[in-house]
This record gives structure tokens, C-alpha cells and sequence, in this order.
């Protein structure tokens, strides 16, 4: 596809997103992403701990029906990422975000194995998925906020309402309209 006619790609560094015009409320990501590391530290935490305490014991059930509910949460939020804030930065400012879709599939699989773990009863193994899984996670999430958060810093506000509200179909047909008329208009 011809890139020309689309937005170009800010280059801001993290440093500067707080002095942004428009931080906080178009980064609002940021607080979940927080909220998931937070969450998986203490999972890790709490599991190797209960293993050191009691090696030969099954993993903790708290630990495992914290991660399951936390888990459900994390799936609507990728289901939004790669059904609406993806295409729509993608189809924008011409950026892929394949890499990052790649990541979802990647801690989906690591996710797997916390279940296993879970189900063999082994405590240890159940902590050392947690830990795997934190390890895919965490450099996701951090990536995800390089790629993702300077594109919706950039957007003015009347357009991130407008994207906040919309479907992506509609956006869509939107975006490629309005860069129909920049083409047109030379
Ligand atoms: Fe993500
Ligand atoms: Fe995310």
C-alpha cells in the first residue's frame, strides 16, 4: 500500500510522555499494564514462596484462580488490541504491529503450562511457569507501550474521542476515506 498519504510515526521518547499535551488520558493503557505487572509479580512471588515453604504441596489454589480470572481479564484486553487499537494505528500511521500479535500468541502458550503445572499438582513447576510467564510479559508489555503510546499521543483529541467511541469497521472506512481525499487533493 501507498504509505504517503498517511500520518507519520512520532518519534517521542517515554521520557517525554508525561509533559504531553494529551498524558494522561490518552495513554490510559499505561495503568493497566501496570496493573498486570503488579499482578504477576506477586504471583511469582507468592508461589515460589509457598513451594520454599512447602515443596511437597500442590500449588497454592488462590494463586492458580487468581491467574485464571486474571488471565480471562488480560484476553479481552489483547482481543482489543488486536481487534481495534492495532488496525487502527496500522491503518493510520501505516505501522504493523505483527510482532507484537506474535507476543499474545507466545504468552498464550507459556499460559498453558502454568495450567499444566497446576494440574500435575507440582508446586514447583507451577512456580516456574509463573516466572516463564512473567518473562514473556513483562518485555511485551514494555514494547507494546514504545510502539503503541506515541501513536495515541499524537492523535488530537477530537480524533482519540472519535476512536474511543467508534467500531473499527466504521473507523476504518473512515481513515481510508480521508486519506482517499489527501490523495485526491495531491
Ligand atoms: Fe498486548
Ligand atoms: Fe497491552
Amino acid at each position: 500500500m501507498n504509505q504517503k498519504h498517511k500520518a507519520s510515526p512520532p518519534d517521542l521518547p517515554r521520557s517525554d510522555w508525561p509533559a504531553h499535551a494529551n498524558f494522561p488520558s490518552q495513554a490510559l493503557l499505561l495503568g493497566s499494564h501496570e496493573n498486570f505487572r503488579d499482578i504477576s509479580r506477586h504471583l511469582v512471588r507468592e508461589s515460589m514462596q509457598a513451594w520454599a515453604l512447602s515443596p511437597t504441596r500442590a500449588p497454592r489454589v488462590d494463586l492458580a484462580s487468581l491467574f485464571r480470572r486474571w488471565k480471562r481479564g488480560m484476553k479481552s484486553h489483547e482481543g482489543y488490541e488486536e481487534g481495534k487499537l492495532y488496525p487502527y494505528l496500522d491503518a493510520k500511521y501505516g505501522v504493523s504491529m505483527a510482532v507484537l500479535e506474535m507476543h499474545h500468541r507466545i504468552i498464550g502458550q507459556v499460559e498453558e503450562r502454568v495450567y499444566a503445572a497446576e494440574s500435575e499438582g507440582d508446586a514447583l513447576k507451577f512456580a516456574h511457569a509463573l516466572k516463564q510467564h512473567d518473562e514473556v510479559l513483562v518485555p511485551h508489555l514494555a514494547q507494546e507501550e514504545e510502539m503503541v503510546i506515541p501513536l495515541l499521543l499524537a492523535l488530537k483529541p477530537k480524533e482519540f474521542a472519535r476512536y474511543s467511541r467508534g467500531h473499527i469497521s466504521g473507523l476504518l472506512r473512515e481513515l481510508a476515506m480521508e486519506e482517499k481525499e489527501m490523495k485526491d487533493n495531491g
